[in-house]
């Protein structure tokens, strides 16, 4: 059986000025020059201040470069936000929607995602749409209708077209952040399953399955290869673990060694 492409990201969230972000983007594209992009995508969603200043870093290092939020609208009255164009200036080419602090402290909800999934993809982003779960879905046992319901409003009229370039993070609100509990591998590959399953019923077979699902919260250097080697799992999301270059291409290269 032919190897899964792995796509491994961070976002940095509000952490790292432009004087962080350089030396870490700069040591990160040194430390992972011995890997085959085709066979592992690396990205980096940094502060948007960032991102201008990166761009050539970024480029020499193979480092994809993203935008961890973005406005519906190309311009207007929209205060404190960001358009496409500005990003598309800057050299983003993932934008990220619907992470989870953007869904629950800043109150975007799923019908806002969808008009952001729209414009990303109008303007040839490659859109990573956040889902996941509060604890107590998953207590209630409503977490797959969760999941299915934040696909299906997020992705509702993309056309299996424009799916193709769609990638999908599976995040489970209780699992991020310091306060948060790694997903066991189980859960997380169950999860995935559904996100495929709702994936095959919204685009069919050959794209609902050829669209990339990474796992998010609380990924580190011990779980993250027995998370990989999932069968539903395609990537990984991480925060806290990757904010540290040699960290980061210490998990990268571990994942990669326990895949092969
Ligand atoms: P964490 O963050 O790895 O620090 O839990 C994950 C995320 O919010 O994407």
């Amino acid at each position: 059986m032919q190897k899964k492409k792995l796509y491994i990201g961070t976002n940095t969230k509000m952490y790292k000025t432009i004087a962080q972000t350089l030396p870490f983007l700069s040591r990160l594209g040194s430390l992972t020059s011995d890997i085959d992009r085709n066979r592992c995508e690396i990205f980096v969603i940094p502060s948007y201040t960032s991102l201008e200043s990166v761009k050539s870093i970024a480029k020499g290092g193979k480092i994809t470069l993203g935008a961890q939020n973005m406005c519906w609208e190309d311009e207007g009255q929209f205060t404190g936000e960001i358009s496409p164009l500005m990003l598309k200036e800057v050299g983003a080419e993932i934008v990220e929607l619907g992470h989870s602090e953007r869904r629950h402290v800043l109150h975007e909800d799923d019908i806002m995602i969808n008009k952001k999934i729209h414009a990303a993809l109008r303007h040839e982003f490659t859109p990573l749409l956040c889902v996941g779960e509060k604890e107590e879905q998953k207590r209630y046992k409503i977490n797959k209708e969760i999941i299915r319901m934040q696909l299906k409003i997020g992705l509702w009229n993309v056309t299996p077209q424009q799916a193709r370039h769609i990638w999908i993070a599976y995040e489970p609100v209780w699992a991020i952040g310091e306060n948060g509990k790694p997903a066991t591998k189980e859960y997380a590959d169950e999860i995935h399953g559904v996100i495929k399953e709702t994936l095959v019923e919204l685009f069919g077979k050959e794209i609902g399955t050829a669209i990339p699902i990474l796992y998010g919260g609380s990924v580190n250097a011990e779980n993250a290869c027995e998370l990989i080697k999932m069968p539903n799992i395609d990537g990984l999301f991480i925060g806290r673990s990757a904010w540290n270059a040699d960290n980061f291409s210490r998990i990268i290269h571990h994942v990669l060694n326990a895949y092969t």
